[in-house]
């Protein structure tokens, strides 16, 4: 048996890992998600395309996931149903890991 401070620290621990967890999609394979953005994104995020041109270093790792969590691509719905939610995960990988604030920001997608 823990005493009660030893099992407190464990919950404490536990917040803690929880809390700080960033929030990037768990499970997101980078790669296929560099993959899957140039072949699903790109068409309509380049230069002269039908959306704005779009790198993964536009926007914060938290605005990336504010987008692919909260957005959801609300301008054009289809986009994201038309994929898998393993294939968004791995794009939402990909720009996070690219993002301007991270450690490799990338402006080709
Ligand atoms: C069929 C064309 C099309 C495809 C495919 C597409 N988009 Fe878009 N996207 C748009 C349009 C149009 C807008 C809205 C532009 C506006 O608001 O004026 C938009 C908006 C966005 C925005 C918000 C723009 C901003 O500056 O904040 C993001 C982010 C985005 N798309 C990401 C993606 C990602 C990631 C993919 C691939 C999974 C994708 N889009 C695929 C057409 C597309």
């Amino acid at each position: 048996m823990m005493k009660p401070m030893q099992q407190l620290g464990v919950v404490i621990a536990v917040i803690l890992t929880l809390g700080s967890t960033a929030m990037a999609a768990d499970g997101g394979n980078p790669k296929k998600g560099k993959h899957l953005y140039k072949k699903e994104c790109k068409a309509c995020h380049s230069v002269n395309s039908e959306g704005p041109e779009l790198t993964p270093m536009a926007k914060t790792m938290g605005q990336w996931d504010r987008f692919f969590q909260r957005d959801q691509h609300k301008s054009k719905p289809e986009v994201f149903k038309a994929l898998s939610e393993q294939e968004l995960k791995d794009i939402q990988q990909f720009l996070y890991d690219h993002a301007a604030d991270s450690d490799q920001p990338q402006t080709c997608g």
